[in-house]
């Protein structure tokens, strides 16, 4: 477990990659599927298109791309890889653990791992696990990776619900860093349990095993009371955000780039309003992809990242909600360059 003389390392985000299905689902295809409008859907979501898987794709094979990504700008081979960690609503399958599968398709004979289920707070979660095991010794480098595939559990015929969600994979490389002041600097995570009311799949665990009667009844797609988690995911958002600034010494205004979990654009410029953050400082890419749960944040590091949108030394805070109720915030001091060379 913990290698022996083993002390407190700093982790950073060494490599990041992404994947999503080729495949783009317009507004304007939705049109045809549903009672919506394109006008309904961006001005109340903010979503223009989304990648949709094509069915029957397992998230494994969404995050196999994007993985291999990571370790290539990384230049680590997979054998390399030590500990994979995936947060995910919609694994492969209940088990063998989706983890298990990808260690498989990407050839990272050397890794152990396991899958994190905390809906779209899941990569935050998957984040501050992944970083104990490395500060703490127990591994040299662990992949986090965010992958869901929500149209596999999507009601099409639900206009309230099937407009907002896309399919896709983002991931980090985490490693130990030799700087004390870049990488993952602090977390904070919640959970409500008194919110599961309102967001969740009722179907095919083990309160509601899978049955003709629990399909019929559509209880194998995701459920939401949309207006409940608005009123709280944006209030969250923000407390959380601040409560990681202030434990730390550190003011909205030392911010570079705030990263919200992508749900709705509505509720990410309601976390701007409150938290009085100008909104070129906040990442927003829900236009093009949806909500992809577990891997909104992980996405939209690594495209700001290639864009040179976050440079060596900005802080930068990731911030997520979901079902459960879950959520929370984490601060990193960025260590990659834009190319994602080794921090050190
Ligand atoms: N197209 C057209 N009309 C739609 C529609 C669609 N796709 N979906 C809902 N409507 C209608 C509703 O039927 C309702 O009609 P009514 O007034 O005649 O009853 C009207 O639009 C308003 O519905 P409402 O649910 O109040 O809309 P809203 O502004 O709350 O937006 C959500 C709905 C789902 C977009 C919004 O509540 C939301 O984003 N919630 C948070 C969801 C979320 O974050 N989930 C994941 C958590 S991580």
């Amino acid at each position: 477990m913990i290698k022996p003389g083993s002390i407190i390392r700093n982790v950073g985000i060494t490599a990041t990659g992404m994947s999503v299905p080729d495949r783009v689902l317009t507004n304007q295809e939705l049109e045809t599927m549903v009672d919506t409008t394109d006008e309904w859907i961006r001005t109340r979501t903010g979503v223009i298109e989304r990648h949709v898987a094509t069915p029957g794709t397992p998230a494994s094979e969404l995050a196999k791309p994007a993985v291999l990504r990571a370790l290539d700008q990384r230049g680590m081979k997979p054998e390399e890889l030590e500990l994979i960690i995936v947060t995910t609503i919609t694994p492969d399958m209940f088990f063998p653990a989706t983890a298990c599968v990808l260690q498989e398709k990407i050839g990272a004979k050397n890794a152990w791992g396991y899958d994190l289920s905390a809906a779209c707070s899941g990569f935050l979660n998957g984040l501050v696990t992944g970083y104990q095991a490395v500060a703490s010794g127990t591994v040299d480098n662990a992949a986090i990776v965010g992958v869901d595939v929500l149209t596999s559990v999507t009601d099409w015929t639900n206009r309230d619900h099937c407009v907002l969600f896309g399919d896709g994979c983002g991931t980090f490389l985490l490693e130990p860093i030799p700087d004390d002041r870049q990488g993952i600097i602090d977390a904070v995570l919640h959970v409500d349990g008194s919110g599961g009311q309102y967001l969740y799949m009722l179907g095919g665990g083990s309160l509601n095993p899978p049955s003709h009667d629990t399909v019929d009844a559509g209880m194998h797609f995701l459920h939401q009371e949309g207006r409940q988690v608005f009123k709280v995911a944006a209030a969250y958002m923000a407390q959380a955000t601040t409560e990681v600034l202030e434990k730390n010494g550190y003011t909205i205004d030392d911010v570079t780039l705030l990263v919200p979990h992508q749900a709705n654009l509505r509720i990410i410029e309601a976390v701007a309003k409150r938290l009085k953050i100008p909104r070129e400082k906040v990442l927003i890419n829900i236009d093009r992809y949806g909500n992809t749960t577990s891997a909104t944040i992980p996405i939209g590091v690594h495209e700001a990242a290639a864009e040179g949108r976050i440079k060596r030394g900005d802080l930068i805070v990731l911030t997520a909600f979901g079902g459960g109720y879950t959520w929370g915030a984490i601060l990193i001091k960025w260590g990659c360059s834009p190319h994602f060379s080794p921090v050190g």
